[in-house]
């Protein structure tokens, strides 16, 4: 075991399994129907990326210790995750991924810190050449250098990069936490927020982190002062960025947190020299930037708008009042329904407030049943988080083929007779079409088009987006307003006894 060291090629061979196995998981992510397994695939990557790791500290002389701290973190971290994964609701999902983000970037933060403390420490207690220089094995050899050139520039650029990241993140990651949690509200932490201290914190911290490098290739002992200030002004940086943002923008800066901590964990691995931990964090770095870059793409809005403007509802003419809205009952749903041929369902976030995604699959069974052709409509963005609704489905046992995506769909409105829309607002309004509105330009489905549509919500109140509907107005439009659990519960029962 002593031999093994991380440069064996044991190792670096289970580093590379990883490695492709994580590439493997996340391109079966890309689809509803292989997402399970590509799932259990990135966990077993991690296992192999965790145990060749452990492998390596094991066989390390003069460790035990840090061999002990390991086995203790993994597992009450393993507890930690196994009881958080089980007890989340399903709506707070995005608060759990920002808390995770958040770790994420602390942990890359606090290794950078680390490598560059046990640099320092090389340097104060190293054996000294004649010249005063410190002579070590170091990673080039033994021979007497500088700090800057024993470990190399690429070391204390990528430390610096790895807290300036991790830092944002963590503390980024815990603001959008507390606004996703109704914890903190408005878009102030005292003076932080306000967008002109942002930028001149963020170009002190620029200047902060060069500082640490002319240090490190000077006298390496007064770095500590100047590492302290990085860490504390980009902890700053990074409450102050994201704290102005909406609660309702969070998912898409979940993203790119997400993003973030992955490429911390990038720099952490140029500083680790960590081939495994390199790859990892760019495929999640990367991943993260896709995923925003969908959400921005599905609500027609950049992602400056995103971070810098957030959504102007009053740009929308905001006034929410509605003229010849038709409401409905369960009873009469019913009615329609035992007419119908074809059923498209539209789920939204507030079939995931109410959890109404059993009652709906109970529905459509029954109308399967009697014959009715039924398939769910899902838009990119229904709901708080991407593949919300898919979730949501999938837990209440909803055959896959039964979803259509946008594109797969919206033209097959005219040809059904009912569709029901379940708690969906936004992904249905048809001022996506009008110019000068908010959404405009947002893909949306073309609910009216179908014979009739019964919307089920609890009110008039707008959805994520904050405009009036006028889907609520036309002439086939029928309102059902009542909770969506509740408004379908008591259709299935009326339908039921039809
Ligand atoms: P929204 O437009 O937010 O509308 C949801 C509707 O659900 C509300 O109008 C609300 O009306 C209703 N509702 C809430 N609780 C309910 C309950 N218990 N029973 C019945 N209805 C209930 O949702 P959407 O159509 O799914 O659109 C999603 C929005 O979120 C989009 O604007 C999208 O851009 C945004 N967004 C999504 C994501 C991702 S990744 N999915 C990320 C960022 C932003 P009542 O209060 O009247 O009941």
């Amino acid at each position: 075991m002593g031999a093994i060291t991380m440069e064996s090629p044991l190792i670096q061979g289970a580093y590379m399994a990883s490695a492709l196995l994580f590439i493997l998981g996340i391109s079966r992510l890309g689809r509803v129907r292989s997402a399970r397994a590509g799932n259990r695939i990135a966990a077993l990557a991690m296992l192999v990326a965790v145990v060749a790791t452990t492998i390596v500290l094991w066989g390390d002389a003069g460790r035990e210790t840090l061999w002990a701290v390991l086995a203790g973190g993994v597992a009450l971290g393993s507890v930690i995750g196994l009881v958080l994964a089980r007890r989340v609701a399903m709506t707070a999902m995005p608060e759990l991924v920002a808390l995770f983000n958040g770790l994420g970037g602390a942990a890359s933060m606090l290794v950078a810190w680390a490598e560059l403390e046990r640099a320092r420490g090389t340097w104060a207690s190293g054996p000294r050449g004649a010249d005063g220089l410190v002579v070590s094995e170091g990673l080039f050899g033994l021979g007497t250098v500088n700090l800057a050139t024993l470990y190399g520039p690429l070391f204390v650029v990528a430390a610096v990069l790895s807290i300036l990241i991790g830092a944002v993140t963590l503390s980024g990651s815990l603001v959008a936490y507390g606004k996703l949690a109704g914890k903190i509200r408005g878009a102030r932490l005292g003076p932080l927020g306000i967008r002109p201290l942002n930028a001149v914190l963020l170009a002190t911290a620029v200047a902060v982190a060069g500082a640490v490098g002319f240090a490190f290739a000077g006298d390496p002992e007064t770095a500590a002062w100047a590492i302290y200030a990085l860490v504390g002004l980009t902890l700053l940086l990074g409450i102050g960025l994201v704290v102005p943002i909406g609660g309702a923008d969070m998912p898409v800066v979940i993203s790119l947190l997400n993003s973030y901590s992955g490429l911390a964990a990038c720099s952490t691995g140029f500083v680790l020299q960590n081939n495994l931990l390199i790859v990892a964090g760019s495929l999640v770095g990367a991943s993260g930037l896709i995923l925003t870059k969908i959400m921005c793409r599905a609500m027609n809005r950049s992602l400056a708008n995103v971070l810098f403007a957030g959504i102007d509802a009053g740009s929308a003419g905001g006034d929410q009042e509605y003229t010849g809205v038709k409401s409905t009952s369960a009873a009469e749903l019913a009615m329609v329904l035992d007419a119908a041929q074809s059923v498209i369902i539209v789920p939204g976030y507030g079939l995931a407030v109410a959890q109404a995604q059993h009652k709906v699959q109970e529905l459509a069974t029954l109308l399967e049943g009697r014959g009715c052709e039924v398939r769910y409509a899902i838009h990119p963005v229904a709901g708080r988080m991407p593949g919300h609704m898919n979730v949501l489905l999938a837990e209440a046992s909803v055959p896959y083929e039964r979803l259509f995506e946008l594109d797969e769909i919206n033209g097959d409105f005219k040809n059904t007779d009912v569709t029901i829309v379940v708690g969906a607002n936004d992904v249905c309004n048809p001022a996506a079409y009008e110019e000068g509105s908010a959404i405009a330009g947002m893909p949306v489905l073309d609910v009216w088009d179908s014979r009739t549509v019964v919307v089920v919500k609890r009110s008039l109140s707008p959805g994520y987006a904050g405009i009036k509907n006028e889907l609520f107005e036309r002439d086939n439009a029928l309102m059902l307003f009542d909770d969506a659990r509740a408004a379908i519960e008591e259709a299935v029962s009326e339908f039921g006894d039809l």
